[in-house]
């Protein structure tokens, strides 16, 4: 496992690096494997992420129509509901480089949640030709970090955190009054990279104790990525970075 942190200057600089590093990792498993696997970050933070990457020169920069296309948690609204993270993707990135429909795995949040991760779990297995036991290896993984340390929707406290078997899980998460869908700790572990892309003053704290603090998953989720199998790439403006000691 490798673990980078990159501080930029500004929100904007972040941005750049995020993109320029995506790109890399994307043309890199296409030329070596034919095909490349993406898992998507919602929230807000990767919305300027997602249109950068949509513009020149790094819409040009990748083969988009050679990847599949994830999403590594989702909220439980319709697709075209403002808080989706696929719609997000839709208004942002799909609306400019259009992968092919058959490539666009979104969790089909219309179902039961169980049900949901169940088939989203079985079409992670069908797409990476992965049975159980064996855990399907990312080629990359967007997350960001919420300002009390959850990752994707491992929220601090909350069942999914012990799941140790499930790529896919429905988490049931009380500080939202909501049950979410998410990357379970065994898939985020096998990834071979990571990005990581966290903005702003408020989450200062929470990357100092990322990055710093002693090792306690659940109370701070983020210290999943310390047992990645592959690359880590921590991506931060400096106000996020801003309460680090030794970076
Ligand atoms: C989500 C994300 C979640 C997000 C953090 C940070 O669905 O909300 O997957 O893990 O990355 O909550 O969110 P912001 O980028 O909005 O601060």
């Amino acid at each position: 496992m490798t673990c980078r942190v990159q501080v930029s200057d500004t929100t904007e600089e972040a941005v750049r690096q995020a993109a320029e590093a995506i790109v890399r990792i994307l043309r890199d498993a296409i030329e070596e494997r034919g095909w490349a696997s993406l898992a998507l970050a919602g929230g807000r933070t990767p919305r300027p992420l997602y249109l950068q990457l949509a513009q020149s020169p790094y819409r040009t920069a990748v083969q988009w129509g050679w990847i599949e296309w994830f999403w590594s948690d989702e909220r439980p609204v319709p697709p075209d509901h403002p808080d989706s993270n696929y719609r997000l993707a839709v208004e942002t990135l799909f609306s400019r480089i259009t992968p092919p429909a058959s490539r666009i795995h979104r969790l089909l949040t219309e179902l039961d949640p169980r049900e949901a991760a169940r088939l989203y779990e079985a079409t992670i297995r069908r797409v990476f030709g992965v049975d159980p036991p064996g855990i399907p290896r990312f080629d990359l993984i967007l997350l960001g970090m919420g300002a009390d340390g959850h990752i994707a929707s491992l929220f601090p406290g909350t069942a999914a955190l012990e799941e140790q078997q499930r790529l896919v899980v429905a988490n049931e998460v009380p500080q939202l009054q909501a049950t979410r869908l998410t990357f379970t700790p065994p898939l985020l572990r096998a990834a071979r990279a990571i990005l990581v892309l966290v903005t702003g003053e408020e989450k200062a704290p929470a990357v100092r104790d990322a990055l710093e603090g002693p090792m306690d998953p659940k109370r701070h989720p983020a210290h999943l990525l310390r047992q990645v199998d592959g690359q880590v790439l921590w991506i931060l403006d400096r106000a996020a970075a801003s309460q680090l000691i030794s970076h």
